[in-house]
């Protein structure tokens, strides 16, 4: 396994090999409904476009998360207590850390896991200049597979702290989501935490907006997969012949992205085709909106059990606070 370390920050790559990326796009491409995985999203490119989605003003989550975060994070900090290791899933930019990093005593570690490594070691590098006391590991790795911890933190006694937020549980279906939950609980025992953000169920027109913003910045995101697979696998995707579509399923309580061909065209793709007919749709992304109880239901299949619920006043977002037993 490859791993390099800068002067801060110690790097690890489990980057999944270049062949899943090809295989889920030939497999997904070829079933029918067609589907492209979400977590595939998430290149530098479109990882960038995500960081410019959260600053939308119709993309209420990420705001809201973070006004959450910024008024309970003393209350947090108590409740994990001196010590920890803090361990975050889907790292991202790293931004919603900081509220609790900069709030808890004495934290042992911090580890950031995201697939996308350029992203994540420049977040990481960034973090550690802010944070200079709190020795930082980034680990570059598919987190829906099981991970393997890097040292020191395999080998530490420390109480660990799980922080999942962004409500990405929401991308899983929700049983692929327990068994996520299931996957790493292990990770945390005994005595650990997991801080889990989940977007809350509302109004259809809310969640309609944000993922339809005005300025276009969604449907970017959605088509860069087509990019992604014009780049990486030899594909010709012809951009301008597919359409961004987002809407609210109501019955299975999730957002879906989809791109739907705006023309009977065929496609090429690491040598093989596929034909499309027009207003066929390819599903590239769900994500799903629980209720609090809900939520919880879907954790305690894991193992997991209720610890608090942080929200906004509008209730428009959460933060579940779990436990390992
Ligand atoms: C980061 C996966 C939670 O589902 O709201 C934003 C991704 N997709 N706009 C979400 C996303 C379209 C986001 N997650």
């Amino acid at each position: 396994m490859p791993s390099c370390s800068s002067p801060k920050v110690s790097f690890i790559d489990q980057a999944p090999a270049r062949e899943s990326f090809a295989d889920a796009v030939l497999a997904g491409l070829g079933r029918r409904p067609r589907t492209l995985p979400a977590k595939f999203f998430y290149d530098r490119a479109g990882s960038e476009l995500f960081d410019r989605i959260t600053d939308l003003p119709e993309y209420y989550p990420t705001r809201t998360e973070i006004g959450i975060l910024r008024q309970e994070a003393p209350r947090l900090a108590r409740m994990i207590g001196p010590g920890a290791q803090l361990i975050e899933f889907g790292a991202g930019s790293l931004a919603k850390v900081r509220l609790i990093l900069s709030a808890l005593e004495a934290p042992e570690g911090f580890t950031a896991i995201d697939i996308s490594g350029s992203h994540l070691k420049a977040a990481a590098e960034e973090l550690a200049r802010d944070y200079p006391q709190v020795p930082i590991a980034a680990l570059c790795a598919d987190y829906t597979r099981p991970l393997t911890l890097p040292e020191p933190l395999a080998s530490s006694s420390a109480r660990r702290v799980g922080f999942f937020p962004g409500s990405t549980i929401g991308n899983f279906e929700p049983d692929a989501a327990v068994d996520f939950l299931a996957t790493v609980h292990p990770i945390f025992e005994p005595r650990g935490l997991f801080i889990v953000g989940v977007d809350l169920k509302k109004d259809r027109a809310t969640l309609e907006a944000a993922y339809n913003d005005s300025a276009g910045v969604t449907a970017a995101f959605n088509l860069n997969m087509l990019e992604r697979i014009n780049r990486e696998l030899e594909g010709n995707f012809a951009l301008e012949r597919f359409r961004h579509r987002a809407f609210y399923n109501e019955e299975k309580g999730r957002i879906e992205m989809h791109l739907v061909s705006l023309a009977d065209q065929v496609v090429s793709v690491a040598g093989r085709t596929f034909s499309f007919r027009k207003g066929e749709s390819i599903h590239t992304e769900s994500s799903y909106k629980y209720a609090i109880g809900e939520f919880q239901s879907l954790a305690a299949r894991a193992g997991w059990l209720p610890a608090g619920v942080l929200t906004d006043p509008e209730n428009l977002f959460s933060l579940h606070l779990l436990k390992t037993g």
